[in-house]
């Protein structure tokens, strides 16, 4: 593991090929050796994809479309986030079947059992451009802590430099890319969930064994659209405001937009971007990098 300095304290670390928060990198031990069930779910993301989103979708859909239950516990205690403390793996070891999983970490990082135990995994990708301009508020505006002074543009240059937390961004991609034909596999991506929802609601009902009518899928579009993910409490990790480390005020459901990064990117930071795309991906995958 290797040092790593983000802003005025080390509080991001290199472990196999990626920068990561300094706080995981205690329990490599137990996140490789972690028991994974064929029954899991899990939903891997670099951040800022859609995780939230995708993942209150899985919530009904393994629920019955039980829309009160969602509304009523905090995301992060009906579908946990793998490697941050809270609930932490022993907690999230214990928690009865289907197992619902969240987590940043590229398919190089997650247990081992991953391989073998095959659970159902869905990995979602977002226009880059956009997860920045998402990834910059989040860090900076919503979260309290991290020890960050510089500007939009710095950050926008650290992230093309692979230096933010679970960067690189297209080795991460690159990982989920090379997994998508694989059958406990579902590849997603956020455009394409906004712009056909219909259609990606149907094909995570059917990969999750759960199919839905026309009927159904227009309650999950309802419960799910931004405007209303955006009034519901249990998705906006107000918990972590009420915990002093977030900002009072600052919504985690910011835009919910395609195309966003073009009222923010520099034409600088935009020309970094689209070389990063056209020499980092593999070829085949660029396509599919909706850049509107
Ligand atoms: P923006 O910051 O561009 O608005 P994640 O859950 O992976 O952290 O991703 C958060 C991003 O997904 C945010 O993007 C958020 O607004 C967007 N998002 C969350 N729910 C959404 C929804 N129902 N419809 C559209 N975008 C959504």
């Amino acid at each position: 593991v290797e040092e790593y300095s983000f802003g005025r304290r080390a509080w991001l670390q290199k472990y196999r090929g990626y920068t990561l928060a300094s706080i995981f990198h205690s329990q490599w031990r137990d996140i490789h050796s972690f028991d994974v069930r064929e029954d899991d779910v899990w939903v891997v993301t670099f951040p800022k994809s859609g995780t939230t989103w995708v993942q209150e979708i899985i919530y009904l859909l393994m629920n019955d479309l039980d829309t009160e239950k969602a509304s009523k516990t905090n995301i992060d205690d009906r579908f946990p986030y793998f490697e941050f403390p809270y609930l932490g793996l022993k907690a999230i070891e214990e928690t009865p079947s289907p197992r619902l999983i969240k987590s940043h970490l590229p398919f190089s990082l997650l247990p081992n059992q991953m391989k073998y135990k095959k659970p159902k995994i869905i990995y979602i990708i977002r226009n880059p451009k956009d997860v920045v301009v998402s990834y910059y508020f989040f860090t900076l505006k919503f979260l309290k802590l991290v020890p960050f002074n510089g500007s939009f543009e710095d950050y926008c240059r650290l992230f093309t430099e692979d230096k933010v937390s679970y960067g690189p961004w297209w080795k991460h991609v690159s990982e989920g890319w090379k997994m998508r034909n694989e059958p406990n596999v579902l590849f997603l991506s956020y455009e394409d969930l906004q712009m056909n929802a219909d259609k990606v609601i149907k094909e995570i009902a059917t990969f999750l064994g759960k199919p839905v009518t026309d009927e159904q899928v227009d309650r999950i579009k309802k419960h799910c659209s931004f405007e209303s993910m955006q009034q519901n409490k249990s998705v906006n990790y107000d918990w972590l405001k009420d915990g002093g480390l977030a900002n009072k005020g600052v919504p985690f459901m910011r835009r919910g937009k395609v195309g966003d990064w073009k009222n923010h990117l520099s034409a600088d930071i935009v020309k970094k971007m689209d070389e990063m795309i056209a020499t980092k991906l593999p070829p085949d995958m660029i396509e599919h990098i909706t850049d509107t």
